[in-house]
This record gives C-alpha cells, sequence and structure tokens, in this order.
C-alpha cells in the first residue's frame, strides 16, 4: 500500500519521557513499499501513522533499508545516528491526517520548510495544540515546566543558559535553510515556513509557519498562518497580511506573482497577479472600493472581496476625497535585480 511519507530523526524528551521536539533532516515523501515494508519488520509497525522510539543498534538496519531504497542521504544520517546518545524516533506515516504526535507535527513543519510540500498542501489542523510551549535554549529545547530547574541549575555550574524565545514553533533555520535565501534576522521565520529559492526575508519580514513565498521576494512585511505570496511579489516594510487563525476569518488569503503590497500597507484579501497596494493603505476584504475606468471617472462600488485573485489593479486612497480606490495598474513591479543577486 502506498505511504505518504517516513522519517528518521533525533527528539528531545522532557523529564516524563516524552518527545517534545523532533530533528528530521532527510524526509522521504510517498516512500516505496518495499522501504516500507522494510522499516515495518524493524519497528514492527503494522499500518497507519505511527512514531517510534528507536535504539541505537537499531540504526544499522534501518541504513541498510534506506540505502537499498536509494535514500542515501536518509541511510548516511541513520549510519551516523548509530552513535548518538539522542533519543531517535522514526515516524512512518501511512497517509495525510492530522498530526497526533509531537513527531510528526515536527515532520510535518519540516516538509513545508525543506520545500516537500507547500503551505496548505498537507493537513496540520490540530497542530498548535499538540506542540508543547517550549523554551529555545543555547543548550536545546527545554519544556516550558522544566525551565526554572535548569537554569538554576546552570547558574550553580557557573553556565548560562540563553533563552531565544518561549514559544511552539522553533525558528526555521535550526532545522534548515533552504537553498537560496537571504535571512536578516533569523528569529522571524518559524519552522513550517516556505522560503521559496530567491526569497530575501529583512529584519521587519516575519514568516509563520503553513505560510511563506513561492520563489523570489523582498519580505519586509509580514507574512501570517496560511498566507501564500507568488514569485517575484514584494511585501514592503512593516506590510500586514491579515492571517485566519484568529478573528474568525475564513479567507484564505494569498499574493498572486508580480505584485507589490507597499509600506505599511495592510492586505485582508486574495490579491491577484501584478498588483499593488499604496503605501499606507489597509485594505480589507469588506473596504468599499471605487473602480475607475482609464479616464479616471468613476464606475461603480464593489466590496474588494469580489476583487479577489483579479490581476492589473492599483488600489490606493485618494488623497483629495479619502476614498479607496482602485484603477488598472500599470507598470507591474519590476524587482531590483541587484538585491537579489546575493542569494
Ligand atoms: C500608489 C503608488 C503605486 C502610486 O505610484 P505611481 O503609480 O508611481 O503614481 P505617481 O506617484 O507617479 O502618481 C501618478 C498620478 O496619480 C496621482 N496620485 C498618486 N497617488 C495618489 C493618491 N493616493 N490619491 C490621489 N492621487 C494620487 C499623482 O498625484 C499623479 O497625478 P498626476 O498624473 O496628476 O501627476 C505609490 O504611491 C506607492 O504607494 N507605491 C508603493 C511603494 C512601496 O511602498 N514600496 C515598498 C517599499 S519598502
Amino acid at each position: 500500500m502506498a505511504s505518504f511519507a517516513l522519517a528518521f530523526g533525533t527528539a528531545t524528551k522532557n523529564k516524563d519521557g516524552k518527545i517534545i521536539e523532533a530533528f528530521f533532516p532527510t524526509p522521504v515523501l510517498n516512500p516505496s513499499e518495499s522501504l516500507v515494508a522494510a522499516l515495518a519488520d524493524i519497528v514492527s509497525y503494522q499500518e497507519g501513522n505511527e512514531a517510534f522510539n528507536v535504539q541505537a543498534n537499531q540504526c544499522e538496519a534501518i541504513a541498510s533499508a534506506l540505502s537499498a531504497a536509494d535514500e542515501q542521504a536518509a541511510a548516511a544520517f541513520a549510519a551516523k545516528a548509530a552513535s548518538s546518545s539522542q533519543p531517535l524516533v522514526l515516524v512512518i506515516l501511512a497517509s495525510d491526517e492530522k498530526p497526533s504526535s509531537v513527531s510528526e507535527g515536527f515532520l510535518k513543519l519540516q516538509l513545508i520548510s525543506q520545500r516537500l510540500a507547500k503551505p496548505h498542501s498537507i493537513v496540520l489542523e490540530g497542530i498548535f495544540g499538540l506542540l508543547h510551549n517550549i523554551a529555545w535554549t543555547n543548550k536545546g529545547p527545554i519544556d516550558l515546566p522544566e525551565l526554572a530547574d535548569r537554569q538554576i541549575e546552570a547558574r550553580l555550574a557557573g553556565e548560562s543558559l540563553t533563552v531565544d524565545c518561549v514559544d511552539k514553533f522553533p525558528k526555521m533555520v535550526d532545522y534548515v535553510v533552504p537553498a537560496g535565501v537571504r535571512i536578516a534576522d533569523t528569529s522571524r521565520v518559524r519552522l513550517g515556513a516556505h522560503v521559496g529559492e530567491g526569497t530575501t526575508v529583512m529584519h521587519e519580514g516575519f514568516i509563520n509557519f503553513n505560510a511563506g513565498t513561492e520563489g523570489v521576494s523582498m519580505v519586509e512585511g509580514r507574512i501570517s498562518a496560511g498566507v501564500m505570496v507568488g514569485n517575484g511579489s514584494d511585501i514592503g516594510g512593516g506590510a500586514s497580511i491579515m492571517g485566519t487563525l484568529s478573528g474568525g476569518g475564513q479567507l484564505v488569503i494569498s499574493i498572486g506573482e508580480n505584485s507589490l503590497l507597499g509600506a505599511n500597507a495592510g492586505l485582508g484579501f486574495p490579491l491577484g497577479d501584478r498588483c499593488t497596494i499604496e503605501s499606507g493603505l489597509y485594505v480589507t476584504a469588506g473596504t468599499k472600493v471605487t473602480m475607475l475606468d482609464s479616464s479616471g471617472a468613476e464606475v461603480e462600488t464593489v466590496k474588494a472581496r469580489d476583487l479577489a485573485g483579479k490581476p492589473d489593479l492599483l488600489f490606493r486612497r485618494n488623497s483629495v476625497t479619502g476614498k479607496i480606490e482602485c484603477l488598472t495598474n500599470k507598470s507591474a513591479v519590476e524587482l531590483n535585480a541587484e538585491l537579489h543577486a546575493n542569494n
């Protein structure tokens, strides 16, 4: 039977022996039946979606199974893991369902950040409730209830424990740096972000999990959970894209190709290709927009959500009348090639 994915990795456990985090450098999508069968023999897997604790003495057999399936990177990792003292975990997913374990959740986030899966293409429902709130420190992930004791132990040993952040999601770059990206402030990109080849994320930029860019983009504003930005589009400094997690919004917001969200602008509906939103203008789905014809005459008033996905539009707030207007965008953005040349 066909399987969805599998991965072998290291894990971190809390004092109760529960896995709170897992690192999968070499996941395999749509593994062959023979690979699944070979691994099933090693960990006694039968069916469904499962995460197995792996012992060091099982690594060699796992490496051989991966190697026989021509998954050489994964095989090399499994061979090295034989001498690791870290907890080891093997996840086998028969199908793409709601994640049911921390390991499965971390695997899915890594599938997206490693660009093996696009945001929205895999099921992440319930992941927020599944993941622990963790202190991500220079000594590794620490389950929050254990942090105070660990801080005291570290100080008594003359060491310091640096806490980078307290969050369910770690920063992406501690797991993977996909090819061809620049990220000025790495804490601004969460694991589960999809950072397209040729994307630059400047200090003000932010990318949440299950969100990101398809290809070349300059990100200087915030890409909220669930939002995908098309190739060649720019998110201007301080710009905001409404997410779908809070506030009850059901509309999945996206940006097409070669569009520009101006500095300090905001977007609350799916924007099409070659569109521009004027700097400082926030257009929500319900915003009433006056359509102008090529001579600048008013034609009709529509809600922004009715313009979802339509190409070649320029949105601006008329600085004389205060009305939000939409006209044909004559100059689609040309990304500044020099800014992207260093990826
Ligand atoms: C909205 C925007 C795209 C308009 O730029 P543009 O197409 O180059 O337009 P111009 O400024 O040349 O103006 C064209 C005409 O429209 C008028 N105009 C521009 N914005 C207007 C507004 N908000 N209200 C009324 N008229 C406006 C201009 O006065 C000008 O009139 P004219 O033909 O009588 O001379 C631009 O102002 C903008 O906000 N760009 C975003 C840039 C950005 O934020 N980049 C990211 C950086 S981090």
